[in-house]
């Protein structure tokens, strides 16, 4: 099994951010004019890359979550520490993002210089990079507003009160969301991009091993499943590779198997099993959103709370 996206989190689905006009002042064709071979650049460079990564698919999509959740979508999660300053970056969390999913926007970001220079904010190249990755994964194609700010600051301590991990509690992711006026459904919603993508043993042994006293497996798996992941994972403590996919069904496909699986007992991390248990509605929305194809547009389109995630407020001009 390949490594690369190490996971402490979950959610992570800040696609479809065609958002209400009225919230945000973002614009399908911001780049219209100063920039029109901004959608081609951004092609070729994601193409090329998911031909030679796939799975920086999930990576991008990852990072593009952590960068959301923290202050909006602004690329505070791409600013690199320096003397004076701990960056988003460097949050324990944030220190497993994959290298090629920075490699992606720099390379992007690159390739746009040339043609337009100082135009295009690196948070519109990530939030349009992670829409092409998840089209080429078999997700649905959606338009990007266009027209964020790159923030200027990024702060570590900011990181680890907004991102959810592994183990946070549903209780405590709920207020996460919440705090960005996200509803359950859209919680449920975001989870869903756990369809692609892998989380290391380290983020999820402790259901395998030690449990309870009395379980030492968490009897919320499915048993075959747990099997599996015991066996896969029994070396992780010398091989800290060791990695399961997200979802064990189709691990490279953008669908929505990951509702599907959660319902048979096999939500990889205890975040993702924890819809499942806690609160009503979260199960209504597994339910629905795990019968419907393509993945839950509907749901998203309808959102009303996502702009925050689309723009940066004025205060951080680029
Ligand atoms: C959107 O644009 C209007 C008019 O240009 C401006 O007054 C408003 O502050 C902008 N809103 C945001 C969120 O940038
Ligand atoms: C980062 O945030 C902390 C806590 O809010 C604050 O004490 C610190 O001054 C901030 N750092 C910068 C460079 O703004
Ligand atoms: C959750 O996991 C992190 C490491 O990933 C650990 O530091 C923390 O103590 C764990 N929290 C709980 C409540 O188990
Ligand atoms: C959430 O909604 C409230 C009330 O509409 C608003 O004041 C607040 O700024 C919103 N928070 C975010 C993060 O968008
Ligand atoms: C893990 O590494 C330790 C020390 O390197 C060794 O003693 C132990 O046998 C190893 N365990 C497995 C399962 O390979």
């Amino acid at each position: 099994m390949v490594a690369m996206v190490s996971p402490s989190t979950l959610f992570l689905i800040l696609l479809f951010l065609s958002i209400p006009f009225s919230e945000s002042n973002l614009t399908i064709d911001y780049y219209k004019n100063s920039c029109p071979q901004l959608e081609n650049i951004i092609r070729e460079t994601v193409t090329s890359k998911y031909i030679s990564v796939p799975a920086a698919a999930a990576g991008t999509l990852r990072l593009f979550f952590h960068d959301c959740m923290v202050g909006g979508c602004d690329a505070s999660v791409l600013i690199s520490s320096n003397a004076f300053n701990k960056a988003e970056r460097d949050a324990d969390i944030n220190l497993a993002l994959p290298g090629d999913a920075f490699d992606v926007i720099v390379r992007a970001k690159t390739a746009l210089e040339l043609s337009c220079p100082d135009i295009v904010s690196c948070a519109d190249i990530l939030a349009l990079a992670t829409r092409n990755f998840v089209s080429m994964a078999g997700g649905p194609v959606y338009t990007v507003m266009l027209g964020r700010k790159d923030s200027l600051e990024s702060n570590i301590s900011s990181v680890e009160a907004n991102i959810p991990r592994a183990n946070t509690t549903m209780d405590e992711i709920i207020r996460m969301f919440e705090s960005k006026n996200f509803t359950v459904g859209e919680m449920v919603a975001l989870s869903g991009a756990h369809t692609i993508g892998f989380s290391h043993c380290k983020e999820f042994a402790y259901r395998l091993f030690g449990y309870s006293r009395s379980t030492p497996t968490d009897p919320s798996y499915h048993p075959k499943f747990s099997a599996a992941l015991k066996k896969l994972c029994a070396n992780y403590k010398n091989d800290s590779d060791m990695a399961a996919f997200n979802d064990p069904m189709t691990p490279s496909k953008f669908d929505n198997m990951f509702y599907q699986n959660l319902k048979r007992g096999m939500g990889l991390l205890e975040s993702d099993n924890g819809l499942l248990r806690h609160p009503k509605p979260a199960i209504s929305w597994i339910y629905m959103l795990s019968t419907r194809l393509p993945f839950p547009m509907i749901l998203l389109e309808q959102s009303k709370s996502l702009a925050f995630l689309g723009l940066r407020l004025e205060t951080k001009e680029k």
